[in-house]
């Protein structure tokens, strides 16, 4: 493949600093050949910087504010992000879309947000169960990722998407390696009508649901699973580790 492998911990509302330190453990002196970030909670974000610095880990957050600044309580917008040192941010992800009222629009205003900051957002998008169940499942991701996009100039932006299942997510029942191809190559031709084959070559598509060191490498030999967006087993260090070598 050209475009190159990433992969992506969310650590969510979890991890401390034992979970930091064995992750610095881990990771200080190894290489890979993916794009590896750790998304911790912000309040890790510059522990996780500071202790990183001479590692290839790259650090993300998790969200961002659509506000740039003012009277937010509780916002973190994606100048400061930027400023601290992120590189990347998560935007849109199916439990801020669930629990915390985020929708197509309100990921618009955060795209645009991070590419003024220069932080790669990762636009995630999927189908719940009783979507995919009632056979809308391409209906939902094409109206996620025209209305994100839609108004928006990224000309010469780089960004990913996260494919992400919501009946996936923290269920230990990952979509087969089949089925995540079929909707990633999918999700390439929705990219592929709204800014053309070379643009949308060069996107990298991640899949994200249930991924563990066991179904990484099926996952990641198909041909338009780019990356991976790792929940639950990168809450242990060594897990993470072991799928971020299996990239080859
Ligand atoms: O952002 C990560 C995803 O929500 C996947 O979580 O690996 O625990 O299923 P999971």
């Amino acid at each position: 493949k050209s475009r190159k492998p990433i992969v992506i911990a969310n650590w969510k509302l979890n991890g401390g600093f034992d979970l930091l330190c064995s992750s610095v453990a881990s990771f200080v002196k190894k290489s890979f050949l993916a794009e590896v970030y750790i998304c911790p909670p912000y309040l890790y974000i510059r522990d996780l910087l500071h202790f990183l610095q001479y590692s290839v880990v790259n650090i993300g957050s998790q969200n961002v504010s659509k506000y740039q600044s003012g009277a937010y309580t509780g916002e973190t917008s994606a100048q400061m992000l930027a400023e601290a040192g992120c590189k990347l941010c998560l935007i849109g992800h199916s439990e801020r879309r669930s629990m915390f009222r985020e929708n197509n629009a309100s990921c618009q205003i955060k795209l645009k947000r991070a590419f003024e900051n220069n932080l790669m957002p990762v636009l995630c998008i999927g189908e719940n169960l009783e979507e995919k169940n009632a056979g809308i499942t391409k209906d939902i991701l094409s109206r996620q990722i025209n209305e994100s996009f839609e108004a928006l100039d990224i000309a010469d932006n780089s960004f990913c998407i996260a494919y992400e299942p919501v009946w996936a997510i923290g269920t230990g029942q990952a979509a087969t390696p089949e089925t995540a191809q079929e909707v990633h190559a999918y999700i390439r031709e929705q990219l592929v009508s709204l800014f053309g084959q070379d643009k949308a070559q060069q996107i990298r598509i991640l899949y994200g649901g249930s991924v563990t060191k066991l179904n990484t490498t099926e996952l990641l030999t198909q041909p338009d699973i780019d990356g991976l967006l790792v929940g639950g087993a990168s809450l242990d260090a060594e897990h993470f580790m072991s799928i971020c070598q299996q990239v080859d």
